[in-house]
């Protein structure tokens, strides 16, 4: 086992963007394990197959072949093969990726993924289970949440950048959505390991967050 950092909460809260810079600090590689149920639920879109049909999903997951590879520290996922960085960060993928998450077969094939990239390296990886489930006996775990209206605001934000128009108030409804599925699943919900660190962002700034896990890593690795 290489060391770990675990960083689980709910969308939104920055976990990536937080990730990604103290994997950078630290040497380690970043591990987004979201992107990788976004890939399965590219998958599951593309094979036209309903968020409800569970025998469906189930058949697909194991077609699925998805892979992980790094090009110039870049966290690259395969789907058949094919780079699908690109096709990952749509509000349909999100929500499917949301649904079809908890199915424990598609978990059960991802965190097997995950475990083993984490085996031989040493990473940052975030999630939503990844201190309760994929690594458990990480020495550095992280809790990192935002109030959902703080949420809202940055993927409103985020959006307006790209020059996409949107709507805060139903975005803020998604992300309560989520948020409830997520929590609520009976297979690896959401929730703050016993033994993480909470932070909350909602009044933070990103140096600040990202200052405070180093700390922590630095105190616990
Ligand atoms: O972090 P994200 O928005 O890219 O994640 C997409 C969906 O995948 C999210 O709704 C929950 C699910 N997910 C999960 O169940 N377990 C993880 N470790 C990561 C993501």
């Amino acid at each position: 086992m290489g060391k770990s950092i675990a960083i689980d909460g709910p969308a939104g809260a920055g976990k990536s963007t937080i990730a990604k810079m103290v994997a950078k600090d630290l040497g380690y590689i970043y591990v987004d394990t979201g992107a990788m149920y976004r890939a399965m639920a590219l998958y599951l879109i593309r094979q036209g197959i309903d968020r409800d049909d569970t025998a469906g999903i189930e058949k697909a997951c194991e077609d699925a072949d998805i892979s992980i590879e790094y090009e110039n520290g870049q966290q690259v996922v395969l789907l058949m093969g094919e780079n699908v960085n690109a096709y990952l960060r749509t509000e349909e993928v999100g929500n499917m990726a949301s649904a079809s998450s908890a199915n424990a077969k598609v978990r059960e094939k991802l965190v097997d993924l995950q475990k083993k990239l984490a085996s031989s390296k040493d990473v940052v990886m975030d999630g939503r289970d990844i201190g309760t489930v994929v690594l458990p006996d990480s020495r550095c775990k992280i809790y990192l949440t935002a109030s959902s209206a703080v949420r809202a605001k940055r993927r409103y934000d985020e959006l307006t950048e790209k020059g996409i128009t949107s709507d805060i108030k139903q975005i803020e409804a998604d992300i309560i959505e989520r948020d409830n599925r997520d929590m609520s699943r009976e297979n690896s919900p959401l929730k703050q390991a016993e033994d993480a660190v909470l932070i909350d962002s909602s009044d933070m700034t990103i140096d600040e967050v990202k200052n405070a896990i180093l700390a922590k890593a630095k105190e616990r690795l």
